[in-house]
């Protein structure tokens, strides 16, 4: 298993191109299996989730053709990826598959809206809590999915077609209004989505599916209206910037101290996060390019903060900012709204010397003068990437163990932070 080595105390300066959105790229290749002809996604991540999905697609039929580098591309850019679901040969997707990354289970919209049946494995626990999925299978029922749930499989039966419904969700869930994008683009009628979530990856999903042909109105607001269409076609798209890598690094720079313009990224995708690190003292300066930024010299003021669905700050940052509240000048107080069990990060930094007390949803964090290194481990993508943050300004040499959760979300981290800088090596084996 590789390991990423640091030795903190380097400044970060230079650029970091940002990525192509993971929680993106994964809807929308699923989006896929919505028509048979061919969906072409450009600026796709290099991602270890990609690789996986792109296993449990093949499982089902699907065609996925990677474009080789053209002359002149430097590895920056995104990869090209031609996707085609011509002929679905298998509904099923077996457990030891959707075990393995949560999202794939969101292919059970498409299966049972193009095809009329899906059996899809439920997809179990989670690193960072029980995240159930009633609320998509509430959704495919308003559309008049039968479903049955058996061996630990959701079978879900549509023979029919399924037809437009309302569906008013009690909680914000990601998962379930991609669940309910998907369905309703094919459905028969109208479908009307009360209290869908608002997050950018939604909006880019809705904006490739009404290039396939979809007719839906007001992804982006809490309320989408879909207008259900017998047939999709192929289409091309590019994938929007990943606004958690985006933040990631922004709070890289801010622990490290030093001036980074991100390139590519979009100010508007994470405007609280942005808020946030401006409220700690770090300059944020959005550009044609993309966004800077820069601390040089002045210390970190704590902050309180509570993740909440977009535009709130993202859970996906939680991990990242607590790392960097662990060298605050002061207290922070850091609450999870989102994930009941997403805490696993914090006895990690505390191996690095951080200051961190749970209660119940909330860590309260006393910044503390120095952190040094010591070997760590991290069980999701999030937390692994909070320990680079904190590993960047600790005193010495930490080593990150089970990198292949960075490998999941991160396209070349360890190349990119290297770039501008930072002490920070892969070590193979
Ligand atoms: N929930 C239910 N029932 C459901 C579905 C969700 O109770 O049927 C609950 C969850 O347990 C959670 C809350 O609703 O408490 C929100 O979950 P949501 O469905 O929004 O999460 P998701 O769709 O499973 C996506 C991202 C996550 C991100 C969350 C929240 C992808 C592939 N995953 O998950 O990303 O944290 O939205 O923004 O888009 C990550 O990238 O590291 C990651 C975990």
């Amino acid at each position: 298993m590789d390991r990423i080595r640091i030795v903190g105390g380097q400044r970060l300066n230079g650029t970091i191109p940002i990525s192509g959105a993971k929680n993106a790229t994964l809807p929308l290749m699923i989006a896929g299996l919505l028509t048979e002809d061919t969906l072409v996604l450009e600026n796709v991540p290099r991602l270890a989730d990609v690789s996986q999905l792109q296993r449990i697609l093949g499982n089902h039929g699907v065609d996925i053709m990677i474009a080789g580098k053209r002359p002149g591309e430097n590895g920056n850019n995104g990869r090209t990826i031609h996707i085609s679901a011509k002929n679905i040969v298998d509904t099923t997707a077996p457990y030891e598959l959707v075990s393995k990354m949560r999202a794939s289970f969101w292919v059970v919209a498409p299966l049972v809206a193009r095809m009329g049946e899906a059996k899809v494995s439920l997809p179990g626990g989670c690193a960072i809590g029980t995240r159930p999925v009633d609320l998509l299978i509430m959704a495919l029922e308003k559309l008049g999915a039968e479903i049955e749930i058996d061996g630990g499989y959701v079978i879900a039966r549509a023979r029919k077609g399924l037809r437009g419904g309302e569906i008013v969700f009690p909680k914000v869930t990601v998962g379930g209004t991609h669940t309910a994008l998907m369905a309703a683009s094919l459905a028969r009628g109208t479908t009307v989505i009360e209290n869908a979530a608002r997050e950018p990856e939604i909006g880019d999903v809705a904006d490739c599916l009404n290039k396939m042909g979809a007719r839906i109105s007001g992804a982006g607001s809490s309320r989408i209206v879909v207008e259900g269409v017998a047939k999709l076609n192929g289409a091309r798209h590019a994938v929007l910037p990943d606004r958690i890598e985006t933040g990631t690094y922004a709070m890289a720079v801010a622990m490290a101290g030093g001036e980074v313009l991100l390139q590519n990224a979009r100010p508007e995708l994470l405007q609280a996060a942005l808020d946030v690190l401006a409220k700690t003292g770090v300059a944020v300066t959005p550009t044609n390019e993309g966004i800077r930024v820069a601390r040089n010299g002045a210390g970190l003021a704590p902050v309180d903060v509570a993740t909440a669905p977009f535009p709130g700050f993202p859970t996906d940052l939680q991990a990242q900012l607590m790392a960097l509240m662990t060298r605050a000048q002061g207290t922070s107080h850091i609450r999870e709204t989102i994930f009941e069990n997403r805490f696993m990060h914090v006895q990690e930094l505390a191996r690095l010397g951080a200051h961190i007390r749970l209660d119940g949803d909330t860590a309260t964090v006393e910044g503390v003068e120095k952190l040094k290194g010591a070997p760590v481990m991290a069980t999701d993508l999030r937390a692994s990437v909070s320990l680079v943050i904190a590993a960047l300004a600790a005193e010495g040499e930490t080593m990150i163990n089970r990198v292949y959760h960075l490998d999941r979300g991160f396209e070349r981290l360890e190349e990119k932070l290297g770039a501008c800088g930072a002490a920070i090596e892969r070590i193979s084996g």
